[in-house]
């Protein structure tokens, strides 16, 4: 069965070479009439494809298809801008920029969950790209653009130089609310009932699992269970830089106070104290039910277990680790997201 397929339109710099797709419905296991649609139309023999369209084609498919993918292919076929049509016949490691574009709106469509899909060598094949007022525009090409646009008595905004666009300019996916949609890359899954706070950011296969407050870093590849919080300034750490390549998770109802980090996986209702950043190697001294030391340990050794409070000895400055007896308990009216 093929893996996904979307109809798309998208912008090309000036030597043709895709910058980004929008897929307004991408889809899973597409319907079998859709492929014998583009094989009839576009000749698609098989395969992991971005097939280029033309406004004709769209029109032709459109009435070979039924239902919503239709209607979306009606209304491309308006489209001056470039068509196209992405077929993923396997999730195999992306192949062209129009692939990846598909498997990131796979993710923030909430259609796969983030490490589900095929992602290896992704940045070779995104353009640095400048995200501004009028669209995508390749960074190297962005200075003449702005001069073109004075010149016309314009001005030409950018918010962003990125291989990467926001999520919220490509999909909101529903139940959620994002204080600063920059914070947001594509290819972020947030769980409905998600908040992010101006502060939290949510890098690309990365994410939340349901009902969460982000107030702090999500970092690629990292995943947010269900009740989950961020608190301000906090920090999890990605494996992209540096980070060591132990893929870091938080469980249910577990909290990350303001300004701490984990550079472990914690398990569900675990607390990090303010401020204190638990890495892989940090020494912690366990502690029984009267606080008495039980022995030392490594905080990749605790990686994962439930329950567990981190903090840092105000008085002698050695991190320690407890049972966590007040296990986060929402604020329900702080996380009502609607
Ligand atoms: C770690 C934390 C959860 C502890 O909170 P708590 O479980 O309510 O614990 P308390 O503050 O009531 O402290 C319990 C006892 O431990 C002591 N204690 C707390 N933190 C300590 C520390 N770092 N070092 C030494 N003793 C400490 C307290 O003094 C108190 O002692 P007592 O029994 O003698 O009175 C809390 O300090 C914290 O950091 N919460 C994170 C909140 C947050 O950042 N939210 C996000 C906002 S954006």
């Amino acid at each position: 069965m093929t893996f996904a397929l979307a109809l798309g339109v998208g912008t090309r710099n000036q030597k043709g070479l895709w910058l980004e797709v929008y897929y307004p419905k991408p889809m899973l296991s597409p319907e079998p009439s859709l492929l014998a649609a583009a094989q009839k139309i576009l000749n698609y023999q098989g395969g992991n494809q971005a097939l280029p369209v033309s406004q004709t084609q769209m029109r032709e498919l459109s009435d070979q298809l039924t239902g919503d993918q239709a209607a979306l292919a009606a209304q491309l076929a308006r489209s001056e801008r470039p068509l196209v049509i992405t077929v993923l016949e396997t999730d195999d490691k992306p192949a062209s920029t129009p692939e990846v574009y598909l498997k990131l709106q796979l993710l923030s469509h909430r259609l796969v969950k983030p490490h589900q899909v095929a992602l290896d060598g992704m940045f070779a094949l995104l353009i640095n790209t400048a995200w501004t007022s009028d669209g995508a525009i390749d960074a190297e090409e962005l200075a003449q653009r702005q001069l073109e646009a004075r010149i016309q008595g314009r001005h030409l905004e950018v918010f962003a130089v990125d291989k990467f666009p926001k999520m919220a300019n490509y999909v909101v996916p529903n139940g959620v609310r994002i204080g600063d949609a920059a914070r947001v890359r594509l290819g972020a899954y947030l769980g409905e009932g998600t908040t992010v706070m101006h502060e939290g950011f949510v890098n690309f296969n990365a994410g939340t699992e349901g009902t969460s407050m982000v107030e702090g870093r999500i970092s690629a590849g990292v995943m947010v269970g269900e009740g989950s919080d961020l608190g301000g300034g906090c920090s999890t750490m990605g494996t992209l830089s540096g980070g060591g390549n132990i893929r870091i998770s938080v469980g249910k109802k577990s909290l990350i106070g303001a300004n701490a980090g984990i550079g472990i996986p914690l398990g569900d209702r675990c607390t990090v104290e303010a401020g204190l950043y638990v890495t892989a190697g940090t020494k912690v001294v366990l502690l029984d039910e009267q606080d008495q030391p039980i022995k030392t340990v490594k905080a990749r050794e605790l990686a994962g277990m439930n329950e567990l409070l981190f903090r840092r000895n105000s008085l002698n400055g050695q991190v320690e680790c407890k049972i966590n007896k007040t296990a986060i308990e929402l604020n329900e009216a702080l996380h009502a997201n609607q």
